[in-house]
């Protein structure tokens, strides 16, 4: 869910969606806004897109210069009207990310007290035991602490009492909420985007801290109730842009954004002079004795793709699993290991807990972040920042990339590091790694081709993705990526495991996508290609100009990407994978930025 709160001397409602659409990557399945108009909370919510919001203000105005809103991604409570944020109980409204996981029981104790609950949301009881703490006598900065000692889980919380002086109560327990200094005005909000429109001056609460915010102050205090110090944070001019520019999408800008995006991470770790590699925050290869990659997602996927990276090149061993398996299942680990936490956000709280564990555990620790201000960047020992811009489109396309493009860099540095590799090699890979964005742009080219075998590809109930080495994370992405977007079932099998199962799932309806550029896998890839073709099969076969040469005959489709060391196929390989999901999306008609159910950052586990 994402959160935004101003104290404020402009109207407020406007201003309140527009930061709303920003924060949509956190949840579109409602949206509401509330105010206080004569001293009288009122609010206006919307099941759905923020439009239908939007529509709602139209014919009902807030006139307002101070309010909150929120966009829901949905826990506890179908995506209705009732259950859409802001919650009211007598004098309060609530915005909240997270889960407060003792609701139940705060829930039976306030129903006990006569309390009568119009939702079936968890954020409500905060609403609730707020308002029962005011009428208990104390003071609203002192009711809200008192409410805050009460609630198990994690929370960002927005609040407005009624009647009050115009201010904003926060609190911050694992999910992000950043205050927005402005000229007279002050802002709460879940990221830096959020806020973008009005400030670029921003501190961030730590876990456990509140904050008071009126127009021209915000008094933050630690969870023990002591007044504290948060840095003001100057954000990067980039937080305020989010323009689809000529796209139809986002998604579709970001894919084109990839050779600009990885262009720009890549030049961060490589030194142009000299073609050597130089990672940032001068860690010691040598000394590490194994890593281990935390992650979610896309970003999980990234991290595979690094394990093949590293493992080959630096012969350095990498362990890589899901962060939410990870955190509960008490894996064995190393002191002597780093810790990587990928994610684009910085934010998503699996991730962030597996890391804690891993820190718990003596270990060092690194970030493969796109948000240099999240909550995983401030938490490790060592910044690795991926320099693709803002991703806002959902299906996550330059942040893989990018994310990629630094471990592919990281392999080189660390080889190098162990002597696996002399000078001349390194910068031989380095000069390879710097030709990715040019052939990244030429993958891109691909795009008509791919836009002919979506239209096939849409009529299809499932697809399954086969590649071998780099070519299998690829084929995972692939299919996720397909699946999220398209709402088509789609499997990434390494193509070895192909007759161990799926091969079971081949028919003439079935599109297969084999990923097999001309490397040292390719015969074995050719014999699952001609093994599915047996069996009525439909190919499409993604390969570049001497894989299309020596394929077997009988594909459906051939789609040729450019030529490259087999350092960089993974990133030369990801355009036509992503433009394909894409374009079969566009032919479903599917919302490919906002797909149903999904949100980009998951603050909750
Ligand atoms: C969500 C998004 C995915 C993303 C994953 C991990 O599920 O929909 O696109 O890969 O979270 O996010 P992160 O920000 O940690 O990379």
């Amino acid at each position: 869910c994402g959160i935004i709160g101003i104290v404020g001397t402009k109207p407020v409602a406007e201003r309140l969606v527009e930061s709303l659409r920003r924060l949509e990557y956190r949840g579109y399945d409602s949206a509401g806004v509330a105010a206080q108009i004569d001293g009288k909370l009122e609010r206006r919510r919307a099941p759905g897109k923020l439009r239908e919001l939007e529509a709602v203000l139209a014919d009902h105005p807030l006139p307002a210069a101070t309010g909150i809103g929120h966009t829901r991604w949905a826990t506890h409570g179908a995506p209705t009207e009732r259950n859409a944020h802001p919650h009211i109980a007598g004098r309060v409204a609530v915005v909240h990310n997270g889960i407060i996981e003792n609701f139940a029981e705060l829930k039976a104790e306030l129903q006990a007290k006569g309390r009568v609950f119009s939702s079936d949301t968890d954020t409500e009881v905060v609403a609730q035991l707020l308002d029962e703490t005011l009428n208990d006598g104390l003071e609203p900065v002192a009711a809200f602490k008192a409410t805050l000692d009460r609630l198990r889980g994690a929370y960002a919380l927005a609040v407005l009492v009624g009647g009050e002086q115009e201010v904003i109560l926060g609190a911050r327990n694992g999910p992000p909420l950043a205050v927005g200094y402005g000229d007279g005005e002050m802002f709460v909000g879940s990221d830096g985007l959020a806020l973008g429109p009005f400030t670029n001056r921003v501190a961030y609460l730590e876990d456990g801290d509140y904050v008071v915010v009126d127009h021209h102050s915000a008094k933050i205090f630690d969870h023990a109730g002591l007044p504290a110090d948060r840095p003001i944070k100057t954000l990067a001019a980039s937080a305020a842009v989010m323009e689809k520019g000529n796209y139809r999408h986002f998604m579709e800008k970001e894919i084109h954004d990839q050779p600009e995006g990885c262009q720009r991470t890549i030049a961060a770790y490589v030194d142009t002079l000299t073609d050597r590699t130089a990672v940032p925050g001068g860690l010691d290869f040598k000394a590490i004795e194994r890593i281990q990659i935390v992650a979610c997602g896309t970003s999980y996927i990234a991290g595979m793709m690094g394990k093949y990276l590293i493992e080959k090149l630096a012969d350095l061993p990498v362990d890589v699993e899901i962060a939410s398996e990870f955190r509960y299942r008490e894996p064995a680990l190393n002191a002597g290991s780093l810790a990587i936490a990928m994610s684009q956000s910085g934010e998503t709280a699996d991730t962030l807990a597996a890391l804690r564990y891993c820190q718990a555990k003596g270990m060092k620790s690194a970030a493969i972040v796109n948000t240099v201000e999240s909550t995983i960047a401030r938490e490790v020992d060592v910044i690795w920042p991926i320099h693709c811009g803002p991703e806002i489109g959902v299906a996550s396309t330059k942040a893989f990339t990018a994310q990629v493009s630094v471990l592919t860099a990281l392999a080189v540095a660390a080889a190098r590091a162990r002597g696996r590799i002399d000078e001349a090699e390194e910068q031989r890979l380095v000069r390879v790694l710097l030709e990715a964005p040019r052939l990244i742009a030429e993958s891109i080219q691909l795009e008509d081709a791919v836009r002919g075998i979506a239209v096939e590809v849409a009529k299809a109930r499932d697809v399954l993705y086969l590649g071998r080495g780099p070519m299998y994370p690829l084929s995972l992405e692939g299919a996720l990526k397909l699946k999220e977007i398209s709402y088509i079932h789609a499997e990434g099998y390494a193509a070895g495991e192909l007759k161990h199962g799926p091969i079971a799932l081949v028919d003439e309806h079935t599109p297969i996508v084999i990923l097999a550029p001309f490397d040292s896998y390719f015969e074995k890839s050719a014999s699952n290609m001609s093994e599915v073709m047996a069996r009525g099969g439909q190919v499409v076969f993604i390969t570049d100009p001497d894989g299309e040469r020596h394929a077997p005959a009988g594909a459906r489709v051939v789609v040729t990407a450019p030529r490259c060391d087999p350092l960089i196929a993974p990133l030369v390989m990801s355009a036509p994978i992503q433009l394909l999901a894409y374009h079969v999306a566009l032919q479903k008609g599917a919302d490919v930025d906002q797909p149903r159910n999904l949100a980009k950052s998951v603050t909750v586990e």
